[in-house]
């Protein structure tokens, strides 16, 4: 039955910053093993490249790691593991000089020295830049690396159906090359899912369309339990329809946020005073989840704006006039004026905080190890923990660099431990090939169209467990969710062909986003206090006695998950308050 099978060392699922940064470091680490990288699109597609403001990393004398490290961890609230924010600050500029050694052109001073740049919640200057097109500098970088290696072969536009395990460990993964329709196995002695997060499981999103929580699923349906899900970041400056992120490098470079009375509401929120020029702790450059509930509150007090895509604000830039908008933020200006037809050079710009990142993911472990031995993860889709109930702006790009570099040597050392594969995959193999038959063949006569379940979903999503939730709320869409799983039994599929077929896609798409929103929704409801992202109106307070701990949401087969709980690691710094008011 098996069409072709393909066989690795190493299988890297995603190709974007993660996925690239640690097939690199397999291949090094053992210039003989074949790692392989697969990827629904092709690499530069990949969601890291939109990514803008920058990546934070110590590199000036006036900085230091502890400092980058408190700042992560009360920007989390508390809910980090110090052990794994440690490591992260340490390996961060050693990451971001090799990335300039191999060409990425960061910003720079007058002087050549490296560039920074303040960011939201980050009482220093440390995110390292280019321009604000971050994103597409660093993943170019890393992609052109990539080429260099002849053990590094990629299988783009291939999507992976789900995991091959057996014998009590990950020995790959089913695939379908879109281009075909072909369903084949890569059999893989250490696979590793860089897939990134899930933000299209909520209507309004910077993130792309490609981002559905894929490997999230295939480690969730593989027994792996996923962590601290209920923690869902809005960013505070998106475009109020499209989503499209408006970096938060605009406000690092001076720009307001205003309500409709044309006032920086941020000062009445105990997030600082006002100043002409935004100061590092204050005001525009708070945390994200602040920014985000002080949004919310003033909607509550009827000083937003109204839109044809709901509420807004004002980002105001005018006064950084055209030349600091052109050398600092071109592409805040470009898309403004392709997406909203306005040049942020004389017009303020509408902004809502929209979702932006999962804090939450497949449970690792400080080397990007699974609880499933030969399950690596790390990026966006992975939990280490280092962003805790709130990642800081400029921390995840230098995450995937960090923990991919691990996970991807992880990976290899394990591929390296390995012998050959068990005899039972070839019969999972098959059952995975006639569960994906029964989507094209049987469901000519389903009674519901995939994106009328999406769209249901979004409004359960972000009316029941957005900025702010409550019991009723989560309860109301838990019972909205459980009513499409069962309607994406009933899916109507119309397009039979094999050659790219995204009708195909978007169903097994589908059913990864309802893995997403089971495991969010059950989380939030498990957790009875407000830390970060996660505020619950029924309980208002954060609750160290009883929630200092990572929910682990568990599958279970017709059912929302089991969730446990699992102790945060404290190394230096003792839950404390969050001061960033002056
Ligand atoms: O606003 C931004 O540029 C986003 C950066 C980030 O999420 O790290």
């Amino acid at each position: 039955m098996i069409q072709k099978s393909h066989e690795c060392d190493v299988l890297i699922i995603g190709a974007g910053g993660a996925g690239l940064r640690a097939a690199i470091v397999a291949v090094e680490h053992d210039p003989g093993l074949k790692v392989g990288i697969v990827s629904k699109v092709y690499p530069m597609r990949s969601h890291t490249v939109s990514a803008e403001g920058g990546a934070a990393a110590v590199i000036k004398d006036f900085d230091s790691f502890d400092l980058h490290a408190y700042d992560t961890i009360s920007g989390g609230d508390w809910l980090c593991d110090q052990d794994a924010v440690e490591v992260f600050v340490s390996e961060a500029p050693r990451e971001m000089i090799r990335l300039e050694h191999w060409g990425c052109p960061w910003s720079r001073e007058e002087s050549g020295k490296v560039a920074v740049r303040p960011f939201g919640g980050m009482k220093n200057k440390r995110t390292w830049y280019a321009a604000d097109k971050t994103g597409f500098h660093l993943l170019h970088t890393l992609f052109q690396t990539t080429l260099k290696y002849d053990g590094i072969v990629r299988f783009d536009e291939w999507f992976v159906t789900s995991l091959l395990v057996d014998a009590g460990r990950c020995q790959g993964a089913v695939v379908l090359e879109m281009a075909t329709g072909k369903i084949e196995a890569i059999r893989a002695k250490a696979v590793v899912i860089c897939t990134g997060g899930g933000g299209k499981v909520f209507p309004y999103t910077t993130n792309a369309k490609i981002k559905t929580g894929d490997g999230m699923s295939l480690a969730y349906r593989a027994g792996v339990p996923l962590k601290d899900m209920e923690f869902v970041q809005y960013h505070p400056t998106g475009l109020p329809f499209t989503g499209i992120l408006i970096t938060e490098a605009a406000r690092a470079e001076g720009g307001f946020l205003l309500n409709k009375d044309g006032y920086r509401y941020l000062q009445d929120y105990d997030l600082g005073k006002p100043e002409p020029v935004p100061v590092l702790k204050s005001m525009e450059l708070g945390p994200r989840d602040r920014l985000s509930q002080a949004f919310m509150k003033e909607m509550e007090k009827g000083r937003t704006l109204n839109g044809n895509y709901g509420p807004y604000v004002h980002l105001d830039i005018r006064h950084l006039g055209k030349e600091i908008i052109n050398s600092r933020l071109p592409f805040v200006r470009e898309l403004c004026m392709k997406y909203e037809n306005l040049d942020p050079v004389e017009d303020m710009i509408p902004v809502r905080p929209v979702v932006h990142y999962m804090m939450g993911g497949i449970h690792t472990d400080i080397e990007g190890a699974t609880p499933l031995p030969g399950l690596f993860a790390a990026g966006e889709c992975a939990c280490v923990s280092i962003n805790g109930a709130n990642r800081l702006g400029s921390n995840s790009l230098t995450e995937l660099l960090v923990f991919g570099a691990r996970a991807g040597k992880s990976a290899a050392q394990y591929a390296k431990t390995r012998n050959g594969f068990s005899t039972g995959l070839k019969s999972i193999y098959g059952d995975e090939w006639n569960r994906l038959q029964k989507l094209y063949i049987k469901k000519k006569n389903g009674k519901i169209r995939i994106a009328e379940i999406r769209d249901r979903l979004h409004n359960a999503m972000e009316k029941g467990a957005g900025i702010y939730r409550s019991e009723q709320s989560l309860f109301e869409s838990q019972k909205i969710i459980e009513n499409l799983q069962e309607l994406s039994h009933e899916i109507r599929i119309s397009d039979y062909s094999s050659v790219f077929n995204t009708e195909i896609i978007d169903a097994l798409e589908l059913s990864c986003l309802l893995d997403i929103a089971e495991s969010v929704i059950q989380s939030a409801l498990c957790r009875k206090e407000s830390r970060g992202s996660h505020q619950r109106i029924d309980f208002p307070n954060r609750d160290d006695r009883n929630y200092l701990n990572h929910s682990l949401a568990y599958k279970r087969p017709e059912n929302f998950p089991e969730i446990r709980y699992h102790p945060v690691k404290i190394t230096r710094w003792p839950p404390g308050e969050r001061i960033y008011g002056r």
